[in-house]
């Protein structure tokens, strides 16, 4: 077994290494379930790639939303070895490069476990995404500060006010007609929501409404009907917010990702659904609306419908994933990372 050492004499194993990074490929999201990651991982350290060829090359051509499906990776990863008492530093050096890495995590020290940790790597474990309405009960303001709070840094998140998530839905119906006349557009989506549930990547039927919801701002339109009960909802109670940051780069996306996973974790442990809209910030047009909702100097990154999980039953089921040994690459034990980057 692969170790290595820490200040405290203490080690962590690749073993340990390898199992975080197929923990947190099992659980994090990614913009329709593409898994654009790959890990790599060395005796003493980690590296994330991102995965080329899960790219969506037509709808996402900068790669913002690949990088930021990697930051919640990222953070999985992170917040797994937390849990079992390894703090990790992270080199982030973002790109769109498949050979060159997007973080590398290094450095493991012991520490202690915060109760806080705890939950979230059990709401990693739970947390899915559910696009049914959510329910008629609005979220308490203390729950939304706490929501809130956990983007307090380069990466925020600004709640809308009424007028504004008006102006989201507009944007919102916009970017679908947009996406709607682009036939590529239309075939990238149309291969991703048609994959088998064995292929493990995808969305699957089971997964997607069977008619578009009863609400102000549309969830994404996926070009065919799944089979997921809709129910009678309207999502009138719901809130809807923009991750935002000052930087529309990768640096800037890696830490939305990373961002947007504490705050859907964070989220789920208080029995908050978080639907991601991204089609109305990957197509430029209606990016630039939701712009003028920020100060300037600010881009966003994402918007969020957040809402308290309806209690009705048939909730979707989990969204496959491909297998860890597809994601995770371990080195035999005598090839350095040097001598491998050569
Ligand atoms: C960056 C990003 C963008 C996403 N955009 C959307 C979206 O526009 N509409 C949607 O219904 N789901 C969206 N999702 C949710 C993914 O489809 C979902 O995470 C993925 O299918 C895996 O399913 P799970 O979250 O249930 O594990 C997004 C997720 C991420 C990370």
């Amino acid at each position: 077994m692969n170790t290595s050492t820490s200040r405290t004499g203490l080690t962590v194993s690749a073993d340990v290494l390898a199992g975080a990074a197929a923990t947190a490929a099992r659980f994090a999201p990614s913009i329709l379930n593409t898994q654009p990651w790959r890990w790599r991982v060395h005796p003493d350290q980690l590296e994330l790639f991102a995965e080329p060829r899960r790219h969506l090359r037509v709808t996402d051509p900068d790669g913002r939303l690949l990088i930021l499906s990697c930051g919640t990776v990222l953070h999985h990863a992170c917040l797994t070895l937390a849990a079992q008492g390894w703090a990790a530093q992270v080199i982030r050096t973002p790109s769109m490069s498949a050979t060159a890495p997007l973080a590398v995590l290094h450095g493991f020290e012991p520490a202690t476990v915060a109760p806080v940790t705890r939950q979230q790597e059990q709401a990693m474990r739970t947390r899915h995404t559910d696009r049914r309405p959510v329910s008629d009960q609005p979220i308490a303001p203390p729950v939304l500060r706490a929501i809130t709070a956990c983007a307090p840094g380069a990466v925020r998140l600004q709640i809308l006010t009424a007028e504004q998530v008006l102006e989201l839905a507009a944007a919102v119906s916009r970017a679908d007609a947009m996406r709607g006349q682009d036939p590529l557009a239309r075939g990238e989506l149309n291969y991703w929501t048609s994959r088998p549930v064995t292929e493990g990547i995808g969305l699957p039927p089971q997964v997607l409404p069977d008619r578009p919801a009863q609400t102000t701002v549309a969830g994404r339109g996926f070009g065919h009907a799944g089979t997921l009960p809709t129910g009678p909802g309207h999502d009138r109670s719901a809130t809807y917010a923009l991750l935002y940051g000052h930087s529309d780069d990768p640096t800037g996306w890696l830490q939305a990702g990373e961002t947007l996973s504490a705050i859907w974790l964070a989220a789920t442990a208080m029995n908050v659904s978080v639907l991601p809209l991204s089609d109305v910030v990957a197509v430029p047009g209606t990016r630039e609306a939701l712009r003028r909702m920020l100060k300037p100097f600010d881009h966003p990154y994402l918007a969020l419908r957040l809402g308290i999980a309806d209690p009705m039953p048939g909730a979707p089921p989990r969204t496959p994933r491909l297998p860890a040994a597809h994601l995770v690459e371990a080195l035999p034990p005598n090839v350095s990372c040097r001598e491998e980057r050569r």
